[in-house]
């Protein structure tokens, strides 16, 4: 079992291991000594594997469970969903003393994340990620949104969780696609602050013995959290690749994932990044071999003129200017603030081979 603590305006404990969903209750229930609902809040894909599991450990501790499932995908993190779910726990006549459990991927992270902000000015909310990119990005940190017509995460608070539980045995259900966008987020991680982890990326079997990698990330994160929680500054790093990456996912309607994007976005603005002298050439390369090693994309079909107007919506603007993550080397990234107008130039060079 790998422990993590994440000291921020909340402090809490993130818990790594197989077999930790049969935990739950006796988890939750330390947590919430007088609390009587839960209400779980998943989707249509791992609703049906996992939420009567849950339910079953939760009542065995005294627990009164509840399930709010929405349709599965990015669509669903929007304002009618997250409406939807306000007043399902308003009907369910949640407390403050009662808690929410989001059982999911990053979408009903981020979405129950959202909605325990807001509820009654706030009620406690544990995080049981089921997807690798939110066991090893989204639950932890607790920067929770919904997306607007105008763009991705418009919409959204910072709310820490009271709790974080990974399960590494509930990845044995996530199809490899979706596995492979958690990877992409590694990836990120890697560039951004350690060349080791993209090393162990190329000979692990991630599948295989994926809770060292997990716990790995969640410490970067959580270092950067505990510096900059409200993204003032270093935290800003964790954008890399998704200022393109936002633009890409818009600009397909969302349908290209969340992990495909960012990949793709860390690939455009590492290619920039060598155009405008910052980065050596062997830092894309050795990039684009980890991507390829897990078959996600380096480049999208759209043009600059498509993407612009999607990456001018993104939240790292402020007034004329905008801050991009870029590479300097490999694992190491900075913060460089460009005007607006430059922006087009950037995508430019990311969209040549
Ligand atoms: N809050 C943050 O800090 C943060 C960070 C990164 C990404 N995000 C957000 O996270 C979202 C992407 O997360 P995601 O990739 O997990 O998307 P997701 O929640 O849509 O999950 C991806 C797919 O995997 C399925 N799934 C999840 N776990 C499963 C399992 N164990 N078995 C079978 N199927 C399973 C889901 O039903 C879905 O179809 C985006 O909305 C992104 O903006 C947030």
């Amino acid at each position: 079992m790998r422990t993590i603590q994440v000291p921020a305006s909340r402090n809490y404990t993130v818990w790594v291991d197989g077999g930790l969903l049969s935990q739950a209750g006796i988890m939750i229930r330390a947590l919430c000594p007088d609390g009587i609902r839960v209400a779980v809040v998943t989707d249509s894909n791992v609703g049906p594997l996992f939420a009567d599991r849950l339910q079953e450990v939760l009542r065995a501790e005294g627990f009164v469970p509840s399930v709010f499932t929405f349709s599965a995908g990015e669509a669903a993190k929007s304002g009618e969903t997250y409406l939807a779910l306000l007043e399902y726990l308003a009907q369910m006549r949640l407390t403050r003393s009662d808690v929410m459990v989001a059982l999911g991927g990053g979408v009903t992270g981020d979405l129950t994340g959202f909605a325990a902000a807001t509820y009654l000015r706030g009620i406690a909310c544990v995080q049981i990620p089921t997807s690798l990119l939110a066991m090893v990005d989204s639950s932890v940190g607790g920067k929770t949104a919904i997306n607007l017509k105008a763009g991705k995460n418009l919409a959204g608070v910072f709310y820490q969780p009271s709790m974080v539980v990974c399960d590494v045995d509930v990845l044995r259900t996530l199809p490899q696609e979706d596995f492979a966008d958690g990877v992409a987020e590694i990836i990120k991680y890697g560039m951004l602050k350690s060349v080791a982890l993209l090393d162990q990326l190329m000979v692990r079997d991630l599948r295989e013995d994926p809770t060292e990698v997990i716990a790995q990330c969640i410490s970067i994160k959580r270092d950067v959290v505990e510096r900059d929680e409200f993204d003032t500054g270093e935290r800003q790093l964790l954008n890399l690749g998704h200022t393109i990456g936002h633009a890409i996912e818009g600009c397909s309607g969302y349908q290209i994932s969340h992990g495909r994007a960012v990949a793709i976005g860390m690939a455009m603005i590492t290619r920039g990044a060598v155009k405008a002298g910052f980065c050596p050439s062997t830092c894309l390369t050795r990039l684009e071999e980890l991507l390829a090693r897990y078959n996600l994309p380096s480049h999208c079909g759209f043009t600059a003129e498509e993407l612009l107007p999607f990456a001018l919506g993104d939240k790292k603007r402020s007034g004329d200017t905008l801050t991009l993550v870029i590479p300097t080397g490999i694992g190491v990234c900075k913060l460089h603030s460009i005007p607006v107008e430059e922006l087009g130039q950037w995508i430019a060079w990311g969209l040549e081979s």
